[in-house]
């Protein structure tokens, strides 16, 4: 009687430890499923279009809030504080600009840590030797207040007062002072703006360090397909510029019957084009409610709008800005 008591005991032990373990077993299974389900989740917030990856594995937010003609001090100070607030996290300014020192005071008293916030600033089109270039570099870390700018590119392949003529040997040497600003970690990534395919090419066939990006005018009725391609060719992400086209594209009609139809307004029918073009769309707005509007683009334009958005007119030529040498739409 005993012993048959003693065994039962034994038995009833196992099957509480096998139970036991049986418990153990199902958390970690349904931990680790719902692991596997938020990175998926993550992942796909990714390849949605919030982040994209440059080549030398930098991951940057796609939408980026724009600051040309954003007068410095006070204007540029609370509109970059907001456009944190609401969630924006890539600033793009320039040297030229003229707004690095207020853009640096809004980053560093946002709160936010530096990691968080990618800037992109530029090297201004007149500067086109070495030693300019790498003293313009110091000077853009000193006034956005910085130890180092997320994106540095060259604003023009030429000075806008010599637009389209050859600067190729120029070029080079600028670039040679950016790469051994990007060695020294005072540029964690280097690129290019509003250069053509030649200019792209030029730097390629004489870099140590690859451009990684190239910021070009794209909005609905002027999408450079040629250059956008070849740059993703080239693992050369397009940072798309003036997206409403200087806000030459509010109150189109054609455009505004196709925002009605998916039920969003225009600017971010217009915003949701360039990401659909796999392009990092740069958008301005001073006004709280339209920064937070723009972030707010989770939607699909079918194939068949995207056709009929590319063949619209262009209607910011000869009105904003010099005209940029692009072949294509
Ligand atoms: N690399 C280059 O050479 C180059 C050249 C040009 C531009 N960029 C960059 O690209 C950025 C964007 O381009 P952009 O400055 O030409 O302007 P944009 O983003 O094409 O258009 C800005 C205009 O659209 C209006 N807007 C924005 N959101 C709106 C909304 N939800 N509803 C109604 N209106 C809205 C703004 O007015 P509110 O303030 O009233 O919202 C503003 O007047 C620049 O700021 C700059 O950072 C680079």
């Amino acid at each position: 009687m005993d012993t048959h008591y003693r065994i039962n005991k034994k038995q009833i032990n196992m099957k509480r430890i096998l139970l036991l373990g049986a418990c153990v077993l199902l958390v970690i299974t349904s931990l680790s499923a719902q692991n596997k389900g938020n990175r998926q989740k993550t992942d796909t917030a990714k390849e949605q279009s919030l982040y994209v990856t440059l080549a030398n594995g930098q991951v940057i937010p796609r939408l980026c809030y724009g600051t040309w003609q954003t007068p410095a001090g006070e204007v540029t100070y609370n509109g970059v504080s907001e456009a944190l607030k609401v969630g924006y996290r890539h600033i793009d300014t320039a040297f030229d600009y003229g707004n690095e020192q207020s853009i640096g005071e809004a980053v560093r008293n946002s709160g936010i840590p530096r990691s968080e916030i990618f800037i992109t600033t530029k090297l201004s089109a007149s500067v086109k030797t070495y030693e300019g270039a790498k003293a313009a570099i110091n000077q853009s870390l000193a006034n956005l207040g910085l130890d180092y700018i997320d994106i540095y590119i060259i604003h023009a392949p030429w000075p806008w007062a010599n637009v389209g003529e050859d600067y190729n040997k120029a070029n080079v040497e600028v670039w040679r002072a950016m790469e051994e600003a990007y060695k020294e970690g005072k540029l964690k990534s280097i690129g290019l703006s509003n250069f053509n395919i030649a200019d792209v090419q030029n730097i390629l066939n004489n870099c140590s360090v690859k451009p990684v990006v190239n910021e070009v005018k794209v909005h609905v009725g002027n999408y450079p397909r040629t250059l956008v391609d070849f740059c993703k060719n080239n693992d050369i992400v397009v940072m798309g510029y003036s997206t409403l086209s200087t806000g030459a594209l509010i109150g189109r009609e054609d455009i505004q019957q196709i925002a009605d139809r998916y039920g969003v307004t225009l600017p971010q029918l217009c915003i949701r084009y360039s990401l659909q073009h796999g392009v990092t769309p740069l958008v301005k707005s001073l006004k709280p409610t339209h920064m937070a509007e723009n972030l707010k683009v989770n939607f699909t334009i079918s194939d068949d709008d995207m056709k009929v958005l590319d063949k619209l007119p262009n209607y910011s030529i000869g009105k904003f800005g010099p005209p940029m040498p692009y072949e294509g739409k």
